[in-house]
């Protein structure tokens, strides 16, 4: 038999131990930090967390030792909403961005979601994936080891499979876990232009179907917006992805207030992503029905934008806050969930500890796998990171630096 992993001298073990749920209000700065902590790995698994001199006592000939230096040791992150797949680039909007042009604008002007499914469609299987695997890589040095994937730059069948296909290998490569989402209905593409109707329903009908029947994706996703898609779309969507098995996020309420909060709660969506525009009325809708706001700083700051999501509204609401990247050419080019906590904390009023808990355990809970990543706890995946730092919050606090020096999902060292 194979011996085991023992991590010993974590200056900093930052377990986000708890009880197993999604955790609201006070519960959120509860982060579980041992001193000098440590813990076994079998099988993948964590099936020992303890300070550090009780594992040392505990080490038999066989395992093997990493010693952590007095270094802070935490949890993967979990990113909860990327669009980490795609070619070409969105430079040239990002230079008519700073010239001032709106983001519709710069969509009519050829820009957009638009112009990455025009690379997007043109780039082979494999080209894709390797352009997607040197960006998980991006994301692992931060310390994600779990994200949460959209299709939704291919807008055909073809190209939208293809999308999942590569989110499936670069989920079964020996790195970031990988959670797949059908983004069919991110954006109309020009062929159906003037027949939206008729896209939903090729996407429903043909293209959604054969996702499910492969089992290329866990959650079906829609972005509703003046000029995207509509409430009625997404009553559609959600009634198709019921019928298959498919969990509901939404993208909602992100340029202006359209009731998409209430919307997702009326429809019983898992997630409503975005909501900077969201009312008070919005967030109640949202805690009366269970749906888990997850908000993304980074596409507000990408876009230029000020107006950032009433976060403490939603905690004080008793919401089990998400933060993630949004990572995608466009609104979001940061890979960075800590860049992206950091914003949560001085755009958004979020605590670290409150930032933190929003990106692991209530993340992987948003996805359905809290009982599986998020915390280093007795019987959860041994994903954590080294991270070179003595003090977790330098992480957030000085952000932009990838703190990440090692990374292991399952117990192997993946960087
Ligand atoms: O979450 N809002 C719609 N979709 C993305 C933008 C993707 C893009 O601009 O390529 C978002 O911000
Ligand atoms: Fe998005």
């Amino acid at each position: 038999m194979l011996g085991r992993l023992a991590v010993v001298n974590a200056g900093e073990l930052v377990t986000l131990r708890g009880p197993q749920v999604p955790r609201t209000r006070e519960a959120m700065r509860e982060v579980g930090i041992v001193a000098s902590g440590g813990f076994f790995v079998e099988d993948g698994v964590f099936t020992f967390v303890a300070t550090s001199n009780e594992v040392e006592d505990r080490i038999e000939p066989g395992d093997t030792v990493v010693d952590a230096g007095g270094r802070v040791v935490m949890p993967g992150f979990v990113d909860a909403h990327t669009h980490l797949v795609f070619a070409g680039d969105r430079f040239r909007d990002f230079e008519w961005r700073a010239l001032g042009k709106s983001y519709a604008e710069i969509a009519q002007e050829g820009g957009g979601i638009r112009s990455t499914m025009r690379a997007t469609r043109l780039a082979g299987e494999n080209e894709l994936l390797a352009l997607a695997r040197k960006r998980s890589r991006w994301m692992m040095r931060c310390g994600t080891t779990t994200a949460e994937v959209k299709s939704g730059y291919g807008l055909t069948k073809a190209d939208e499979m293809k999308m999942l296909r590569v989110i499936r290998s670069l989920g079964e490569e020996a790195a970031i876990n990988m959670v797949p989402t059908f983004l069919g209905l991110h954006a109309l593409p020009p062929e159906f232009e003037g027949d939206r109707s008729g896209y939903v329903e090729m996407m429903l009908d043909e293209v959604l179907l054969q996702v499910a029947a492969e089992n290329l994706a866990h959650w079906a996703d829609i972005f509703v917006e003046e000029g995207y898609f509509s409430p009625d779309d997404a009553e559609r969507l959600a009634e198709r992805a019921k019928n298959l098995g498919l969990g509901l996020r939404m993208h909602v309420d992100q340029m202006q207030d359209s009731g998409g909060a209430a919307l997702a709660a009326r429809l019983g969506a898992a997630t409503a992503d975005h909501l900077e525009f969201t009312s008070e009325s919005g967030i109640a809708a949202l805690a009366e029905a269970g749906v888990v706001p997850v908000l993304l700083p980074g596409s507000v700051l990408g876009l230029g934008k000020n107006r950032y999501p009433n976060a403490r509204a939603m905690i004080e609401a008793g919401l089990p806050v998400v933060v993630a990247t949004d990572f995608n050419p466009g609104s979001s080019p940061c890979p960075s969930l800590p860049t992206t906590l950091s914003l949560a904390c001085t755009m958004m009023g979020m605590t670290p500890e409150e930032a933190l808990t929003s990106a692991t355990v209530n993340a992987a809970y948003s996805l359905g796998l809290g009982h599986e990543v998020g915390s280093i706890e007795e019987g959860k995946r041994a994903d954590f990171v080294i991270h070179d730092a003595e003090d977790w919050r330098e992480t957030l606090v000085y952000s932009g630096r990838d703190t990440a020096s090692e990374v292991y999902v399952a117990g192997n060292r993946v960087l």
